[in-house]
């Protein structure tokens, strides 16, 4: 097996994993994998066939013939997504496809059945894969591992002024504890909790702007996998 490089970037939403992911990938012109949009598309497969949320027979079966496929659309829209035939980007992008997509992931057989779809994207010349658990469980021998971190309170504010520019109505508040409701369910789950691997780095971007985080990020990278195109 030829060693092909491997970058995680794992940590809560809100914390800018999808611009750092979509800047590497421009710069390294390596694979993507969204782990993220594999869970929520299987949300969203499941509630249009009304499988409900604790039927893990119906859902493992669900995740093993996924009918998906994701074409890269350019930086910053990186990837459109074609649920059986019919684009889903939009519709597994909103707060509740998220929510639903964190209710379901706690099942460990659903995690098992998405394992091997997931390491499928590793292959030349070099994968930036973007979730909760590729540094820990998916990819656990990654060139080099990051974990992005911000408030609770930041990454509601940053959220809430996506949904506004997008003509989204929305409340901070409510934003805010959907946000704290997400992160103890991904942190406390037994089967693959949110949380960083031991050889992770970890970055906090409460008090950085995008272009502090990815100087930061930038220097990680040629550290660890020198011989780099230039940006
Ligand atoms: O990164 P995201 O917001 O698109 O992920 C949606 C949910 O999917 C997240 O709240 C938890 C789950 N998820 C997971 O359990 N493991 C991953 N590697 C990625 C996402």
């Amino acid at each position: 097996m030829p060693d092909i490089p491997v970058i995680t970037v794992d940590g809560p939403s809100g914390t800018g994993k999808g611009t750092i992911c979509s800047y590497l990938v421009d710069w390294l012109g390596w694979n993507f994998l969204d782990s993220g949009a594999l869970y929520r598309l299987l949300a969203l497969a499941a509630k249009r066939k009304g499988i409900q949320n604790d039927d893990e027979a119906a859902l493992v079966d669900l995740a093993e013939n996924l009918n998906v496929e994701f074409k890269v659309a350019g930086v910053g829209a990186l990837v459109d997504v074609i649920l059986n035939n019919e684009p889903a980007t939009e519709e597994i992008r909103t707060e509740e496809c998220g929510n639903a997509a964190s209710v379901i992931a706690p099942i460990a057989a659903v995690r098992q059945a998405l394992l091997s779809r997931q390491r499928a994207f590793h292959k030349e010349p070099g994968l930036v894969a973007d979730g909760r658990d590729m540094g820990t469980v998916v990819f656990p021998d990654a060139r080099l591992k990051i974990f992005l971190t911000a408030s609770a309170e930041e990454r509601a504010k940053r959220r809430y002024k996506q949904l506004k520019e997008k003509g989204i109505s929305a409340n901070l508040r409510d934003l805010s504890a959907a946000i704290e409701a997400r992160d103890e369910r991904d942190s406390t789950r037994s089967a693959s909790p949110l949380k960083p691997a031991e050889d992770a780095i970890v970055v906090d971007t409460s008090l950085l702007d995008i272009d502090a985080v990815v100087a930061r990020i930038t220097e990680l990278v040629r550290k660890k996998i020198p011989g780099l195109p230039e940006k």
